[in-house]
């Protein structure tokens, strides 16, 4: 398209994904307006030619606006009642699977990890339900990369932990000054990477469960539906996608999927 006929909006979210490195062709338009004007609004600007030149000027405005567009809410076992399940019947399936292909390895994706509890949550529930000698690798991606390096560090304040039973407290942290820091824990690993969910190639096609909780709420049907047959794509057959409550799988990739869980919207690869 021709730049000198853009609409001033169109103009600044060409400008964002240029100077961000972050592609929002698959990010609803009203969405991306409502977090753009809440922006603006904060610092008091109604123009979005004013504020796309803002941005050429101000670094901190660039930053400010990645982490109002890539909202990073999140908690340790989330919605509770996902993790539960995972713990008490997903796994006891993935052990029965693995058994007869004799494998000990298990591989869960925390697609959209935010500052780290989705995967350690995942971690902690794998832990508590595999036998003592199996190995559990865990892969978390975000596209945030603020968000990827307190995911990587693991150290939480008092209040983010404190929902979580204090056995599993007890077994999976340790004090690190007035916080609280992830513990190594044989058998039991992490990898985290910078990873879009709008435009980079799917990974590995061996995944055990994905998790994609809270992110595609932000994404338009078309970029949905990529990313769900992408994640169809990484597990293994018989695999489990976990997304999040008020979420809904696209009409379109309904079919490549069985529902398990209506309540706790987790599905298996067909
Ligand atoms: C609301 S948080 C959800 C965190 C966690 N999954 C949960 O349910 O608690 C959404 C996360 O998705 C990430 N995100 C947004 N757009 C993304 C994209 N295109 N690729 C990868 N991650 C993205 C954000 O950076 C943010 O950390």
């Amino acid at each position: 398209m021709d730049v000198s006929t853009m609409d001033p909006f169109n103009l600044l979210t060409k400008k964002i994904s240029k100077s961000s490195g972050i592609i929002l062709d698959g990010y609803r338009d009203s969405y991306l307006k409502r977090r753009i004007d809440l922006r603006m609004r904060a610092i008091e600007v109604s123009d979005y030619k004013d504020y796309s030149q803002l941005l050429d000027k101000n670094e901190d405005e660039l930053a400010a606006l990645i982490d109002t567009l890539t909202v990073n809410v999140t908690e340790f076992m989330r919605d509770k009642t996902p993790f539960v399940y995972f713990k008490d019947k997903l796994i006891a399936d993935i052990i029965e699977r693995k058994q007869s292909s004799q494998s000990k390895l298990v591989r869960f994706w925390s697609a959209g990890c935010s500052n780290g509890e989705e995967p350690y949550s995942i971690g902690i529930c794998a832990k508590e339900a595999l036998p003592k000698d199996w190995n559990i690798s865990i892969y978390a991606t975000d596209i945030d990369v603020k968000c990827l390096k307190n995911a990587s560090e693991g150290v939480y304040c008092q209040d983010k932990i404190e929902k979580l039973d204090p056995i599993l407290k007890d077994k999976y942290f340790e004090r690190s000054e007035d916080n609280f820091k992830i513990k190594n824990i044989q058998n039991l690993s992490y990898r985290f990477k910078n990873y879009d969910l709008t435009n980079d190639s799917p990974v590995s096609k061996h995944f055990d469960t994905v998790f994609c909780r809270n992110v595609m709420i932000y994404f338009n049907e078309g970029q949905k539906v990529k990313m769900i047959s992408n994640f169809h794509e990484s597990l293994t057959k018989g695999g489990y996608l976990i997304i999040g409550k008020s979420e809904t799988l696209p009409p379109e990739v309904r079919s490549l999927f069985e529902t398990v869980s209506v309540r706790d919207k987790i599905y298996m690869k067909i």
